[in-house]
């Protein structure tokens, strides 16, 4: 049984597909173990807290200095013994020490057809800002394993979605959820959880 951690900093519609995901068998031997967000106000928290599930806080805000958070926060994720960490829609830098410590580990859903609209600043409704103000006509979503770069990591599924004329960003963040991130973040880990990935020279390939 693969042991997942989730690191969420707000809503945590993801952290819920995951969650609905487990408890409809569409993820198959895997647990969510520990839901870890840095923002105490998260609703993502009280998602896992009504599942069940433990919910952890630890944020920047509560260290002197970036490197004694940095070390404080590999300490709280090396507690719960962990097979794969799941960012989903968590906004902080995850420290250098920590990929290295967890390469092929960890994994990322990020809001556009990477490598469109990704990097540094690209994160939330700014990526479909961006979507929307080049006018691209086809967007979507990326699950990638997170190496030390941002938005860097080998990909594993993407998923395209249709920009319509007149959509706000928020709209399209909402298709964007609903018809990719909530489908192949979860179809990802299933994936992983099975054994069913490989990684050769960076590209990803299903056994
Ligand atoms: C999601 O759209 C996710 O792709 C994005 O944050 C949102 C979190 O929503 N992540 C990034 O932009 C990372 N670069 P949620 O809390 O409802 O899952």
């Amino acid at each position: 049984m693969l042991r997942v951690g989730v690191l969420v900093s707000g809503g945590g519609t993801n952290l819920q597909a995951i969650l609905d995901a487990v408890d409809h068998g569409d993820i198959t031997n895997a647990e969510i173990s520990v839901v870890i967000s840095n923002n105490p106000g998260a609703y993502a928290l009280e998602r896992a807290r009504k599942h069940g599930i433990r919910a952890v806080c630890i944020s920047p805000k509560q260290f002197p200095a970036r490197d004694a958070f940095n070390q404080a926060f590999l300490a709280k994720i090396d507690e719960y013994d962990l097979d794969l960490i799941v960012l989903a829609g968590f906004l902080v830098m995850i420290p250098a020490a920590m990929t290295e410590k967890y390469k092929g580990r960890i994994i990322n859903i990020h809001p556009s057809l990477i490598p469109s609209f990704c990097g540094k600043g690209f994160y939330g409704l700014k990526v479909h800002d961006a979507v929307l103000a080049r006018g691209v006509k086809v967007t979507g979503a990326t699950v990638h394993f997170v190496d030390a770069g941002t938005d860097t990591g080998p990909i594993i599924l993407q998923k395209a979605v249709k920009v319509k004329d007149g959509d706000t960003s928020k709209e399209l963040q909402r298709r964007v959820m609903e018809k990719a991130e909530w489908k192949i973040l979860p179809e990802a880990i299933n994936l992983i959880a099975n054994d069913k990935i490989t990684v050769t020279d960076g590209i990803v390939s299903l056994k």
